[in-house]
């Protein structure tokens, strides 16, 4: 029932390039650790676990292909490269210390096999466990819906950006899977880009689930005219009191959701919150070119030459959130005291 993002397939990396959706599916083969770069920062790949995920397996490409006779520093510094292509996602940053924590364990080796098995083996564990975690949220934000629920989203929090279910659409997939009914989803365009329009909008009509495009400006009328009873999003990184980023628009949706009183979750994998933050205040937000609002599909669409701000992202503070959607399960207020909870129960096996 869902995409492929991003798969191994006799020790090549290959991924959907998710700039050509939906006009064209293809997938393309990912040959070093530059093409992965290129393809995390022109988001062919992208979400923040899909992002973490490919950076993982950018780095096995540079152990794969180490000609030197220190593969391990080949390794490290394809992880401090790769590290460079985008900052808001802490997905990847955390990605990348896990393979470094791996890379650094086989400092002393002269034979680089074991280092190439070990590297394979966690990025191959974190494309797995991804999956496993994505179904996690969807069987526990499965528990919020019900027949006939209708949920608005915006951006791709689905397949596309991470392994199977997503993560915001996750709950949509797992409930459907386990026989609830009727549910469908409202889609909000998402501009820029149009992850909303190109990617949510497909990834949800290849599944069969029914959905209805939006423009971003019409996400307050979808709510007054009562067409959505809950709102579901993804997240790049949440901060440790619970306020958090995500694609640029988000907050302007979870302030219509307050005002509408419609109940506003968070689908975040724990890999997404980053308790070194105190507050959003502190999450990195990417800018990114101006082409990107003056073009539409290579489009001219603004007077050359004008000025613009582009962020690509938002920061919602966390009294809009009603909860986050874990794969241990739903955290509500107060955050900060849920997540620690959730960690410490993690680092005590549970
Ligand atoms: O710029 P993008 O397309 O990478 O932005 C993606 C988002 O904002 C997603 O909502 C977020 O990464 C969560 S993906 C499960």
């Amino acid at each position: 029932m869902t995409v492929r993002t991003l798969y191994l397939d006799e020790g090549r990396v290959h991924l959907i390039d998710q700039t050509l959706l939906p006009s064209r599916y293809e997938v393309i083969e990912i040959k070093s650790v530059d093409q992965m770069w290129e393809a995390i920062r022109a988001l062919r790949v992208r979400g923040a676990p899909a992002i973490g995920i490919a950076a993982a397996f950018g780095v096995w490409i540079a152990v794969r292909d180490s000609q030197s006779n220190d593969p391990v520093r080949d390794a490290l510094q394809a992880a401090d490269h790769l590290a460079t292509s985008r900052p808001t996602a802490v997905n990847l940053f955390w990605a990348l210390d896990r393979m470094r924590r791996i890379v650094s364990e086989h400092c002393d080796e002269t034979d680089g096999k074991p280092l190439r098995e070990a590297v394979l083996k966690e990025a191959q564990a974190m494309l797995a466990e991804d999956a496993q975690i994505c179904r996690e949220i969807g069987r526990h934000g499965a528990s919020l819906l019900h027949d006939g629920s209708s949920i608005l989203t915006h951006c791709n929090a689905g397949g596309l950006a991470a392994s199977e279910y997503g993560t915001a659409l996750a709950p949509v997939y797992w409930a459907l899977e386990h026989d609830r009914k009727m549910i469908q989803v409202y889609a909000d365009e998402t501009r820029p880009l149009l992850q909303g329009a190109r990617l949510t909008a497909w990834e949800l009509s290849q599944a069969g689930i029914g959905v209805t495009l939006i423009c971003d400006n019409m996400a307050g009328v979808v709510m007054a005219q009562g067409k959505v009873d809950m709102v579901i999003v993804g997240t790049d990184r949440v901060a440790a009191n619970g306020d958090f980023a995500n694609k640029i628009g988000t907050y302007t949706v979870a302030v219509l959701a307050r005002e509408h009183n419609i109940p506003f979750y968070v689908a975040a994998p724990l890999s997404s919150v980053d308790m070194t933050l105190a507050n959003g205040s502190q999450i990195p937000i990417e800018e990114r070119p101006a082409e990107e609002v003056t073009h539409i599909a290579g489009k001219s669409i603004a007077p050359s030459n004008i000025r613009v701000y582009n962020p690509a992202f938002d920061v919602t503070p966390h009294r809009f959130v009603t909860a986050f959607i874990t794969e241990k399960g739903i955290v509500r207020p107060p955050f900060g005291q849920g997540f620690h909870t959730l960690f410490e129960q993690m680092n005590q096996g549970a």
